[in-house]
């Protein structure tokens, strides 16, 4: 078996680890990152795409930020829509801030490229089958050109998503899960057509949910509520086309033209977290320890907000000899997982209808819509938490 060493062990090259593993770099502090897929797939896989300010701040402040200040596009305000009304909420006027439209596979491509320019080890197909000693002398064992290698570290970060082998490492007698599944999820389609709106639109609607989005000046993203078990074969590019039509509907006549579907799936919808994030020499980032729902664009974000303080925890401990920081790593965490759980939770049950809704429940929906649009003190709770909390959740807002 090839043995190597390092002294961080990054499991997963998603945002999560690429981030982290960019951060530790600039730190001096080595790591190696596995990731199971081969670069083409990570590179093209579609996910997410609104990053918070803070997070652009973190990418374009560590020298990854390029392309992005290039090609993303950063909105001032998204729009609420029901009742065939559009409702702006302006985030730069309300809270001074913005957020930028910017894929994610785009900010994981930027991450790989710095990665591999300074060449830094970053192994593709590599695919992670166990852990052992987390608790004193962590290994990583993986599987690669069909052999199986062996990492010896410090630390191991388990970057490694919903599905990954770092989570169910940990001694489940231990971890608490708190997890909520929707009755729904979302039929979403990345489409060769110019946006119709400029900037995001969310769409209550009596026959469900909607969401305009976009990747650039000339491919939308959409998404359309579905059932929780959705087949996709049911929907023809037509019926799906139709039902967002009647959806984002207004009374004064919005224009949502079609083009060629490039790409179409279903996301399912669930809420979830791992508690705590860290046993040992072992830390859960990003989606191994919490999925939130979509409807507040704050997956992506979330990781890189679990990144900074790992890495602020790793700069203080190999600099200044304190495992201070390290120990309130998952402490930190939680308090803003929560606070981000709470707000996609809510900006979920507000835009979308839940089966046996009955026509009270309906216009409870639009009443909180309408106030949260005319209310300056609920629009800004709105603007403040889209655009990102501070990351340090005791910041002022
Ligand atoms: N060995 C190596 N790599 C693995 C293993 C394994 N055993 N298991 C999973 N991986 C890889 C996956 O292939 C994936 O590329 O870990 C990576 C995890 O990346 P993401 O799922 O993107 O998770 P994360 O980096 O936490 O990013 C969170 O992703 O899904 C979105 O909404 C989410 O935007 C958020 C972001
Ligand atoms: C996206 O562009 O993919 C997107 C935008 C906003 C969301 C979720 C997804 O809330």
């Amino acid at each position: 078996m090839a043995k190597m060493k390092t002294q961080i062990g990054i499991v997963g090259a998603g945002p999560a680890g690429l981030t982290l593993a960019h951060l530790l770099h600039l730190e001096g502090i080595e790591s190696v990152v596995l990731e199971r897929q081969s670069r083409e797939y990570v590179e093209t896989r579609v996910r997410a795409g609104v990053l918070e300010q803070g997070t652009v701040d973190v990418l374009c402040g560590s020298g990854v930020g390029e392309r992005l200040k290039r090609e993303g596009l950063e909105h001032g305000g998204v729009e609420l829509r029901f009742g065939g009304k559009g409702h702006r909420i302006d985030f730069q006027e309300l809270v001074g801030k913005s957020i930028t439209v910017y894929a994610q596979q785009e900010v994981v491509k930027d991450l790989i490229a710095a990665r591999l320019a300074y060449g830094a080890p970053l192994y593709f197909e590599a695919e992670a089958t166990g852990l052992k000693d987390y608790d004193r002398d962590p290994k990583i064992y993986f599987q690669l050109g069909g052999e199986c290698h062996e990492i010896s570290c410090d630390f191991i970060a388990g970057c490694d998503g919903f599905h990954g082998i770092c989570r169910p490492a940990l001694p489940g007698e231990q971890l608490e899960i708190h997890e909520r599944h929707y009755p729904f999820g979302w039929l979403g389609i990345l489409a060769r057509v110019p946006p119709a709106s400029h900037e995001l639109i969310y769409s209550y609607h009596e026959r469900g949910f909607a969401l305009l989005s976009m990747r650039s000046p000339e491919v939308s993203r959409l998404y359309l509520q579905c059932a929780a078990d959705e087949d996709l074969n049911h929907w023809s590019d037509d019926r799906i086309w139709g039902e967002l039509r009647t959806r984002m509907a207004t009374r004064d006549g919005f224009v949502l033209r079609d083009g060629p579907i490039l790409q179409k799936g279903i996301t399912p919808m669930r809420a979830f977290v791992a508690s705590p994030m860290q046993f040992g020499k072992l830390f859960l980032l990003g989606d191994a320890a919490h999925i939130v729902p979509p409807t507040g664009a704050k997956g992506l974000n979330l990781a890189v907000a679990d990144v900074r303080v790992l890495a602020q925890g790793f700069v203080e401990f190999y600099k200044r000899a304190s495992s201070r920081a390290l120990a309130r790593f998952s402490d930190r965490c939680l308090e803003r997982v929560w606070k981000c759980q709470r707000f996609s939770g809510w900006m979920t049950s507000m835009l979308h209808r839940f089966p046996q809704e009955d026509a009270f429940a309906h216009h409870l929906h639009l009443a909180e819509l309408d106030y949260v649009t005319c209310s300056r003190a609920a629009s800004t709770t709105l603007a403040e938490n889209y655009v990102g909390l501070p990351f340090d959740s005791r910041g002022r807002f």
